[in-house]
């Protein structure tokens, strides 16, 4: 009986099923993403047109409406007119001190757009909201054809969290300078606010450092295994060839930094440490403990065994070393926070090397967990006597950090995150299963871009609450926000890094920025197909995996009971069961069914 149920579930096969949206469930002609905090939807629209003039009263909003008024420029042909220093036009800027930070008043009749906010930040938010309301060949490619119009409405708008970031993993695919201020953009867009830039790991260094120029040289290149069985794909000999992995010169950083600040956003530098240096070990190899005698090279990108090395704590260069390298990161980005990584530190060499033994036996700290402590006080300490703060994830609780270091939760249901409220850090959720984006987005055999076996649909995103309902107030007064956390040990091309952010990022926003009563699945997607045009014109390719169907086939009383499912609720799954490719007219699927002998399900 099982051999029978074996070979029918080997020749089962789903391939594409054909699906219909079903009607829209909810009027989504706002076309926000994220949602907004509440709005009146009115009569009639406003039009841009050549002699739109653009009132500023306050000079600091200057930057973010001329990028609004480039995105004319660009797409249609005409520039709408600033008229700094001035209360008359037709958008009127207007500073109002009232509105907490963040927050903007929008208000929309036929003749005339009002925004009122307290700070810049604010009327960011308002010129991206129009934006979205604005068709989307606003983004490009208009030309003479199109209406600018948005609808006469009047928003209230507010972010739930102060924190709305994405981490991008640099460090492992590279991504250049041009694919990450569209992703910039693309966060600015959707009202994201932090960049976190994991510039280092054991696979590359990615950031020009004057000092230690070998980083770069020798810490952004590895050697080349994609294509190969994964345990084929092992770490650099000695003398093998490398492969130029990439990185961005501090004259990069500071285009990006710029960028970012001028769309409001703050990008925050991650230097991993202790661990997670293989790069840099790869580089000054005389900064591991001298115990360790193999040949350290970057990790391949894609496998390879992660090492276990770290730097020396015994070894005073090492401090010396870092510290100069956090000197050159500081004067390069302006947040207030430097990200030292901290996570993964266990079965180092340490306990066996004599420089650390020393370094215990001086400091009376004991193992592993010991210099560890003293590793991240020693750097927390420096970092603050530039007068910024240190952020680390989860583990760095075992540092017993000062208490302005920020904790990254990342293993998930809020433990580090209760572990970090309790002894007064400010924390941020990005856990691993709902907040890393390199699990799949759907069936895995239909997933372009390989991962570990987790998935991580749109769905699951979407339906993440950072806050746990176990958390007492105190605990809820340390969260700052929520992160999206893009590793990229398996990008292999910058379609990859596009196909794990799309769309998953505009669930990221919604969480971060709408309330969760107002939150709604079934809007969100309504939403989200017309957004996706917006990425479209971006040479953005989302993934479409929200539309791929899943099954499952379990034994049942001598047969299969074969279900199908989709994380869609307004699509048709349409199937066949004689070979045909299935079409609009194939018979639509209702409910599980049970197989008694061998069938091809398409
Ligand atoms: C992590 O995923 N190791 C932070
Ligand atoms: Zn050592």
């Amino acid at each position: 009986m099982i051999k029978r149920l074996c070979i029918v579930i080997g020749i089962i096969q789903i391939s594409f099923l054909s699906m219909l949206k079903a009607q829209v469930v909810e009027n989504t002609s706002l076309g926000l993403l994220p949602w907004p905090a509440s709005f009146v939807v009115g009569e009639g629209n406003f039009t841009f047109t050549e002699k739109t003039v653009i009132a500023i009263e306050d000079k600091a909003v200057r930057t973010v409406v001329e990028d609004f008024v480039e995105l004319f420029s660009k797409a249609s042909g005409f520039a709408p007119r600033i008229k700094a220093g001035s209360k008359k036009g037709d958008v009127c800027i207007r500073k109002d001190d009232t509105l907490p930070a963040e927050h903007y008043l929008l208000e929309v009749n036929s003749e005339k757009v009002i925004i009122k906010a307290s700070e810049v930040k604010g009327v960011f938010y308002a010129l991206q909201t129009i934006r979205q309301l604005l068709p989307p060949e606003i983004e490009g490619g208009g030309g003479g054809q199109v209406a600018w119009m948005i609808p006469v409405v009047t928003i209230a708008d507010e972010p739930r969290l102060g924190y709305r970031g994405l981490m991008v993993d640099v460090a492992r695919y590279f991504i250049a300078k041009e694919h990450l201020l569209r992703i910039i953009d693309c966060m600015g867009m959707l009202k994201l606010n932090k960049l976190h830039l994991h510039l280092t790991d054991d696979n590359g260094w990615r950031l020009e450092i004057k000092q230690y120029p070998l980083l770069t040289q020798i810490g952004s290149k590895t050697v080349q295994r994609a294509g190969l069985n994964f345990p084929e794909r092992r770490n650099a000999r000695q003398g093998e060839p490398l492969m130029e992995g990439g990185f961005y010169t501090q004259e990069d950083i500071r285009e990006i930094v710029a960028y970012a600040a001028s769309r409001q956003r703050e990008v925050i530098p991650e230097i991993a440490m202790p661990r997670h240096s293989n790069a840099a070990l790869a580089a000054y190899p005389m900064l591991a403990c001298p115990i360790v005698d193999k040949y350290i090279g970057a990790v391949p990108g894609l496998g390879g065994n992660l090492t276990q090395i770290a730097y020396c704590v015994g070894n005073e260069d090492v401090f010396t070393f870092l510290q100069n390298i956090v000197d050159e990161v500081l004067a390069l980005f302006p947040s207030p926070y430097i990200h030292l990584g901290g996570d993964a530190v266990h079965d180092t060499p340490w306990q066996n090397c004599p420089l650390c033994k020393e370094r215990m036996r001086k400091e009376d700290v004991d193992g592993e967990k010991g210099l560890f402590g003293y590793f991240m006080r020693r750097m927390d300490s420096y970092v603050r006597s530039k007068g910024r703060k240190v952020m680390g994830w989860e583990e760095v609780m075992d540092a017993n950090l000062s208490r302005g270091a920020v904790v990254f939760d990342w293993h998930g249901y809020g433990h580090g995150a209760v572990k970090a409220g309790k002894h007064g850090h400010d924390f941020i959720v990005t856990p691993t299963g709902k907040m890393y984006l390199n699990g799949y987005q759907g069936p895995q055999w239909h997933e372009p871009v390989l991962s570990f076996g987790v998935t991580n649909t749109l769905k699951n995103v979407y339906d993440y609450e950072p806050i746990e309902r176990y958390w007492t107030m105190s605990m809820r007064s340390h969260l700052l926000g929520v992160q999206a956390s893009l590793w990229t040990e398996f990008c292999e091309k910058p379609e990859d890094v596009d196909f794990l952010l799309f769309p998953r990022l505009a669930a990221v926003a919604e969480i971060a920025w709408t309330s969760p009563t107002e939150k709604r699945w079934d809007r969100f997607l309504m939403t989200l197909d017309d957004y996706q045009e917006r990425w479209r014109i971006k040479g953005i390719q989302p993934s479409l995996s929200m539309y791929n169907v899943g099954h499952e086939v379990t034994p049942n009383f001598g047969g299969l009971k074969v279900s199908l499912n989709c994380i869609r609720p307004d699509v048709e799954i349409r199937y066949t069961v004689d070979g045909t490719e299935p079409n609009r007219y194939a018979s639509l699927y209702r409910r599980p069914w049970i197989v008694k002998k061998t069938q091809v399900i398409k």
